[in-house]
């Protein structure tokens, strides 16, 4: 399926999930109901996810988890903010598998952007890294503006094969504030020149 079967009025809000409360066995269940092809572990079993869950680490002082809510289909998946006891925070996006190659992957991270700028005044850069053949997740920042910062050579464990690369997104607050994309200093060549 291709992109774009959602149109610019597709709203997607984030809804902070209460991990070890009331949202408990939802999240236990979606995270060991899902496969996730390019996560380092494509399946997590319902115990390991309770013991996740139970640990408190989607709700920490350095994490915090939501679900996000379609506004005409419901609850489509979660975002995990992740090193949030840091200037830069990092995130992990994942869509319920019935809900993907839908188009929704953009207005997601749009929402997710949205809401670290808006609730966290210090935060003046985000983050993402995905594997290099996640093709969905990297069209999608791409499409969001945010930049290419890193590519990671054989970075990423893969079980059973050879390790491919990391790749690393970035956004500044002040892009997502102008609506400008600033593009990073590769040309280290520069630096050589001279000699
Ligand atoms: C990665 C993810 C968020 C992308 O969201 P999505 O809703 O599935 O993606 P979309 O339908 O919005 O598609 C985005 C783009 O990728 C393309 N695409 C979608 N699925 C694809 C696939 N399986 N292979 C290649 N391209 C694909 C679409 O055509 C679209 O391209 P376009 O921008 O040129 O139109 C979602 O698939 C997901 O949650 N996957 C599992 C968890 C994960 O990998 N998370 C990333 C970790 S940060």
């Amino acid at each position: 399926m291709t992109g774009g079967q959602h149109d610019d009025r597709t709203t997607i809000r984030l809804v902070r999930a209460d991990p070890t409360g009331d949202d408990r066995d939802a999240l236990v269940a979606f995270l060991s109901g899902e496969e996730f092809p390019f996560h380092v572990r494509r399946t997590i079993s319902a115990g390991d996810a309770a013991a996740a869950v139970d640990s408190g680490s989607f709700r920490d002082d350095d994490h915090d988890t939501s679900w996000l809510e379609h506004s005409d289909l419901g609850r489509i998946g979660i975002v995990r903010l992740e090193d949030l006891g840091d200037p830069v925070p990092l995130f992990d996006l994942r869509i319920a598998g019935r809900f993907r190659g839908q188009g929704l992957g953009l207005p997601a991270l749009r929402a997710v952007t949205d809401h670290v700028f808006r609730t966290m005044p210090d935060v003046t850069r985000c983050e993402g890294q995905t594997r290099e053949d996640n093709t969905a997740m990297r069209r999608v920042f791409v499409r969001a503006g945010w930049v290419k910062e890193a590519h990671y050579r054989e970075a990423w464990p893969v079980e059973g094969a050879r390790p491919v690369a990391s790749v690393g997104y970035g956004v500044l607050r002040r892009d997502w504030e102008q609506g400008t994309t600033t593009p990073v200093p590769w040309d280290d060549d520069a630096l050589t020149r001279a000699d």
